[in-house]
Formats: C-alpha cells, structure tokens, sequence
C-alpha cells in the first residue's frame, strides 16, 4: 500500500484534505491525523472490519480497546449510556480537550472496537483539523495513537511515516502536536471515578469537577503491573530501542551517577544517550555521548512536549544505553513520569 502524506497550507487546500481524508474513512480505510496530544490513527468506528485494520497495521493485541473521537459533544449519547450531570460537567469543562472517559457502551459500537469490553473510551479533541476529519468520516473515528504498538507515539507526521508508511492510506500533516503525550483517561462507569492513565488533565482538576477521583494503582507503579483497568497500560510501551534507565535523587548526585554509568557503558564500547534539562546539560562530559535536554527545568510542558521525540532521535543514533533524569517535581510530573518509568521497563535507580 502506498502511504500518502500530506500538509495543509491555505484553508482551500485543508477543505481538499478533508474532504478526501473522511471519504477514506467512510470507505473503511486508514487515515492518521494530528491532535493536541500525539497523532492518531482513525478508522470509522461503526465498522468492525476498518477497526480490524488498525489492529494489523499497528500490531496491536487485538484485546486492548480504541477510543471512540468525536466531533460534537451531543454525539457522545448516540455510543455511551449512563451520562449524567457529573459527565456533562466534565465534557463542558475539558472538551475539546485531552479528557478520555470510559462509559458503558451503545449496541451501535461493535465488540471489535472495545476489545470486547461492555464499555467505550470517548474523546473530543481540541483540534481544528482533527475535528473537521472526525465530522467528515462520518463523526465516530476510532484512533489510538499513530504507531507501532509497543514504541513511542507519534508527534509528528515524520514519526507516523516511519512506523506506519506502506501500512496506511493517508497521514495529514499538522506539524508537531501541542501536547505531546495522550490524553487523561477517567473510567466513569464506576461510582468513584478513577483515573486509568495520567495525562495533562490532573486529578486535582477533575475533582474540582465531579468531587472524589481515584487514581488506578497502575499508574503510579513500581514495577510491571500484572493488571490494570485500561488494557493498554499493562502492555511494554512507549520503549526506545536502547535500553533506558531513570536516576531519580538530589540534583547534584543524579548527575554524578548517570555520569559514572555512562562512563562505564562508554568503555564498554556502547554508545551512550543522556536525558538531561537545559539546566544540566552543561553537567555532562562531552565527547562521544548523545546529550540531549528535554526542556527546562521548571517547564513541565516543554519536558511532555519533547519526551517521546527525544526517545526517537536516540533510536535513529542508534543510541544503545540511555540515562534519564527524573521529572517527578513537576506540576505534568505524575503523567510524564508515568510514561518515562514505562519506557524505561521499570528501572529507576535511586542515588
Ligand atoms: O490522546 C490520546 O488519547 C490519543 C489521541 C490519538 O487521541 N489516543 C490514544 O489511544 O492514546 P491509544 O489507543 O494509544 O490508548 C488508548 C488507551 C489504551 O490504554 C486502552 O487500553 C484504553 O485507552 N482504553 C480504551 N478503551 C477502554 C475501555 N473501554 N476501558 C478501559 N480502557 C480503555
Ligand atoms: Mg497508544
């Protein structure tokens, strides 16, 4: 299959774009398109066999669920049941936005789509094109993030190109994505609503919303999770191809030890990367290492921003050890750390 990758220039060319992108999806195929936290890859929701291709082309077990986008807030009704005040103050508060919640799902929704499930992922993104394609697919477009499963999603059309090209029909080319880790995911079929997967939305602004939020023990895990309530999250994810380690402690000792543990690989004769902050960078010895800063310190938008694109770049190095800094201070620390701990597969060293 010839994978088309296109950008939208003047607004006459994005009508063009649009109205081509949603004549792919209501003919089943395979269009990824960017939203404001990482790129997706869209299929038409109502039907089982277009959801199945986005399973084949990502190579995604086909027991982890999708997430239904919308492009009008009412067209929630038509999938979900059981939407109350509480989700109707949370769609008026956060949508368009990166808010996923999980309800009970319509008959209209094929098993295909849930991964079997009795309930449905539901999002509204908060982007113009995105939007447009959504409505112009028919107005249910099932899409996870646009990559390979098991490697860091995409932020750009570049990424989508090299994990999906020849297996998709089309990529929109919005530039980078504003956010640029996915959504906050909120399970609201349960009496307590719980949060199965951090994101740029915090708990401390749901509950503003709706009162009491729990927090699904899997995303502040230590170590592998055997279980947790988004399938999604017990799988290995967004993992570069070197092997990642996080040195979490006191500024000055953090840069002492992934120092002496790049020191050490070097001599090894691996090549060596570093996730450093604009402030440390300067910290590291030079010659021979990929040092690269995910932002600064005190910016926690920047580090989401950068994370998965900065994983990338170590994988086009060939970068085989890869020492991060840990974020966990930051306001976007939870989400961000959520992420970096299971990209590293769990090792976290504490100096
Ligand atoms: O920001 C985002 O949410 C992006 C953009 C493209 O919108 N999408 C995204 O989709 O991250 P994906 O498929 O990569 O992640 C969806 C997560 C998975 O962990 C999945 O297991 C979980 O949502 N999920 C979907 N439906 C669910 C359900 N009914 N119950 C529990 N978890 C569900
Ligand atoms: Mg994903």
């Amino acid at each position: 299959m010839k994978t088309v990758i296109e950008t939208y220039t003047t607004r006459a060319r994005c009508q063009e774009l649009i109205r081509r992108a949603g004549q792919i999806l209501k003919n089943g195929g395979l269009v990824a398109f960017p939203t404001e936290t990482v790129y997706g890859l869209g299929a038409d929701a109502l039907n089982p066999l277009a959801a199945k291709k986005i399973y084949e082309a990502k190579g995604r077990p086909c027991d982890n669920p999708l997430i239904i986008h919308i492009a009008e807030k009412t067209d929630l009704r038509r999938i979900a049941s059981g939407v109350d005040r509480r989700v109707e103050d949370l769609a008026e508060a956060f949508w368009p936005g990166p808010l996923t919640l999980i309800l009970p799902k319509k008959d209209i929704i094929p098993g295909a789509v849930t991964g079997g499930l009795d309930t449905v992922a539901v999002r509204m993104p908060r982007h113009g094109a995105a939007l447009e394609i959504i409505a112009a697919g028919g107005g249910f477009v099932a899409a996870p993030s646009a990559n390979l499963s098991g490697r860091p999603s995409p932020t750009c059309a570049g990424h989508v190109m090299e994990d999906l090209g020849g297996r998709i029909d089309m990529i929109i080319d919005g530039g980078p994505t504003d956010i640029g880790i996915e959504s906050t995911i909120l399970d609201m079929s349960e009496k307590i609503p719980v949060i199965l997967r951090p994101g740029q939305v915090t708990a401390s602004q749901l509950r503003e919303i709706v009162g009491e939020v729990a927090i699904d023990p899997a995303v502040e895990a230590k170590s592998h999770p055997a279980r947790a309530k988004a399938p999604g999250m017990k799988y290995r994810h967004y993992a570069p191809r070197g092997t990642l380690s996080i040195v979490a402690g006191e500024p000055g000792a953090v840069i002492r030890e992934i120092s002496r543990l790049a020191e050490c690989a070097a001599g090894q004769g691996k090549r060596v990367g570093i996730i450093a902050t604009d402030e440390t960078v300067p910290c590291y010895r030079k010659q021979g290492w990929e040092i690269k800063s995910i932002g600064a310190r005190g910016d926690g938008a920047a580090i989401a921003a950068n994370l998965y694109r900065l994983l990338r770049e170590f994988d086009a190095q060939r970068v085989e050890e890869i020492y991060s800094e840990a974020f966990d201070a930051l306001p976007s620390g939870q989400a961000v750390m959520n992420r970096l701990r299971k990209a590293a597969g769990y090792r976290v060293i504490h100096v």
